[in-house]
């Protein structure tokens, strides 16, 4: 082994990515491969603590690794990258198990997203959506994960995964690595097209809000156009143009621009103009994703073979903590 830091992080086969997600998360995933060793896991057990429709589940897992392939988490270009679907690896719900047993039932209960769902899901709160923080501190742990890229809304979760973490070191001695969370620095935070006050989120109620990295040109198109802007027709970075900014941000990225030759390009032209560079550059920008997350749905046996090979290596590695863990606490070591 080297010495370079893991990186870890699941993500939910739900839905699809945005624009918003990929700019703010899954571009910071495909740079970590430039110096970590990373591990990315497309967490299909998670996905079942809400009910889920079967063939849809299964969709959305081969989509998900496609168009994160795509975008260019790729273990075909970096050895050290692996990409694979949680349920091909048991250690992950054998460690759970087991670390279901140094975890309180206290802790669980004050997790806020577990009390948010249990709201949302009041017909169906299974003990599953209770200790899937616990399985979440799995995932992390079999690793040696030394940096958890997370949102925000994971960090009480990052932090009881270091506390079970610690709480097991203390009794059997080293044993876990502590994972640290990375918040990404401020950068590529982007809005609503329809409210561009708030985060783009694909949960948002009206779909001309955000841009999905599978949009066609038509869709990203006519969604851009009607971005919300302002009545001053001018193309400039400035607190009370936050439709405007957010275009700026997005075409900035695209088209590789700095605010200054942005401001340069538009002087003395309207958002007409400055919508559809803006348009055009983001099509360009995806059109190469697009097309490779294509060719891998089509090629589903160069998928397989991808996602197959990465839970290999994942369950080697896996495998590795879970046997320490289980001599720790007393288990008999199977025989040869
Ligand atoms: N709970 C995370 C989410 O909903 C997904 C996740 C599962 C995860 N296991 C993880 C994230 C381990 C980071 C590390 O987004």
């Amino acid at each position: 082994m080297n010495d370079k830091k893991t990186v870890f992080s699941g993500i939910q086969p739900s839905g699809k990515i945005t624009l918003g997600n990929y700019l703010g998360a899954v571009k910071n995933w495909v740079d970590f491969q430039e110096d970590c060793r990373c591990i990315f896991c497309v967490v299909d057990e998670h996905a079942i603590t809400v009910r889920q429709e079967p063939a849809k589940l299964r969709a959305q897992t081969f989509e998900l690794l496609a168009q994160l392939i795509a975008c260019g988490i790729d273990p075909e270009k970096y050895e050290d990258t692996v990409l694979y679907i949680q349920s091909h690896v048991p250690q992950h719900a054998q460690l759970s198990w087991l670390l279901n047993c140094y975890t309180m039932f206290g802790e669980l209960s004050r997790m806020t997203q577990f009390k948010d769902k249990s709201s949302k899901y009041s017909d169906n709160i299974n003990a599953g959506l209770f200790t899937y923080p616990v399985l979440m501190a799995a995932d992390i742990l079999l690793y040696k994960t030394d940096i958890v890229p997370v949102g925000i809304d994971q960090k009480q979760h990052l932090e009881l995964a270091r506390t079970i973490a610690q709480r097991f070191n203390g009794v059997y001695g080293d044993t876990f690595t502590v994972p640290e969370p990375f918040i990404p620095k401020a950068g590529a935070k982007i809005m609503s097209l329809s409210e561009p006050t708030k985060k783009m989120s694909k949960s948002d109620s009206n779909e001309n809000g955000y841009i999905l990295l599978a949009d066609t040109p038509d869709v990203i198109n006519r969604k851009i156009k009607r971005a919300v802007t302002d009545s001053e027709a001018l193309v400039c970075r400035r607190d009370d143009k936050p439709g405007v900014n957010n275009l700026m941000t997005i075409y900035s990225i695209a088209a590789g621009k700095t605010d200054e030759e942005i401001v340069k390009e538009f002087e003395g032209r309207g958002y007409g103009d400055f919508k559809t560079a803006v348009a055009e550059a983001l099509i360009e920008m995806l059109r190469p994703i697009q097309e490779k997350k294509d060719y891998l749905l089509q090629n589903k046996d160069h998928l397989e073979k991808i996602y197959t090979e990465s839970a290999k290596k994942a369950e080697w590695l896996a495998s590795r903590t879970l046997e320490k863990v289980y001599r720790k606490v007393g288990f008999v070591a199977k025989g040869k």
